[in-house]
């Protein structure tokens, strides 16, 4: 398998006054093609930090973010923005959904970045992610499962290769976090969508083939399965 992104030696400081805090402290980390990855740590140890980062949605105070083998700080802004918008899928905690959309519009919405509108092929992700029956419901009229379903279907719009999720089931009672997982699941499984997800939640964890663990800014161990 090949790697798809590589961080070399990241280091993030983050400037507060006078007083510098350095927030990740010299990173290694290859992330493979189709891995299932689970980021561990007490909170405060860096972690939405380092998925910022491997989903270059910042930049490195130090080191080299590699995607593909190219180096990210070589690239032109306006790279980085269709490389973020097509490669790269983003699920978060409280699923960001925009509340004055329907389902539907809400899905679709990272293709409309790039002048495209593909309803069908937003029905064929609803359907994918067990919500067929709910496109035109509004986010407010959605269980909290469903709306990350719908955060998960608006990171496939693009067909991205690699899905980040930070504790997507953090606020979610666990049948729902159940129905979240199995989705995350069916996608890298059908998809080979490459997965890392930051989480506690230990029936996640179990089904990743990689757990990095995070202290203080630094990987700390590390646990391969099979
Ligand atoms: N934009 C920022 N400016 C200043 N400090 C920041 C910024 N973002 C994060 N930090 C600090 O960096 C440290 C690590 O934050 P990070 O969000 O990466 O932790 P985390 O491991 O994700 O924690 P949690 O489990 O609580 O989400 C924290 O001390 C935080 O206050
Ligand atoms: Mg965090």
């Amino acid at each position: 398998m090949k790697h798809m992104i590589e961080l070399r030696n990241v280091h993030k400081n983050y400037q507060l006054g006078d007083y510098v805090l350095h927030v990740l402290k010299g990173i290694n980390l290859r992330i493979r093609e189709g891995e299932r990855l689970a980021i561990l740590g007490k909170s405060g140890s860096g972690k939405s930090t380092l998925l910022n980062m491997v989903g270059v949605l910042d930049n490195p105070t130090r080191g080299d973010v590699f995607i593909d083998g190219k180096n990210v700080s070589q690239m032109t802004e306006n790279q980085l923005a269709r490389l973020r918008g097509k490669k790269i899928g983003f699920v978060f905690q409280f699923f960001h959904l925009i509340p004055s959309m329907n389902v539907l519009q809400n899905v679709l919405l990272p293709m409309t970045f790039f002048g495209k509108k593909d309803v069908n092929k937003a029905k064929k992700i609803l359907r994918l992610v067990g919500l067929g029956h709910r496109i035109e419901y509004m986010p407010r009229q959605l269980s909290g499962g469903e709306r990350q379903r719908v955060a998960i279907a608006r990171a496939l719009i693009n067909d991205p290769e690699i899905v980040l999720a930070d504790e997507p089931t953090g606020n979610l009672d666990s049948k729902s976090g159940k129905q979240v997982l199995d989705t995350l699941l069916k996608i890298n499984k059908q998809n080979n969508i490459t997965l890392v997800i930051i989480t506690h939640d230990v029936s996640i964890t179990k089904k990743m083939n990689r757990i990095v663990y995070m202290k203080d800014g630094k990987i700390v161990k590390e646990r391969c399965k099979k």
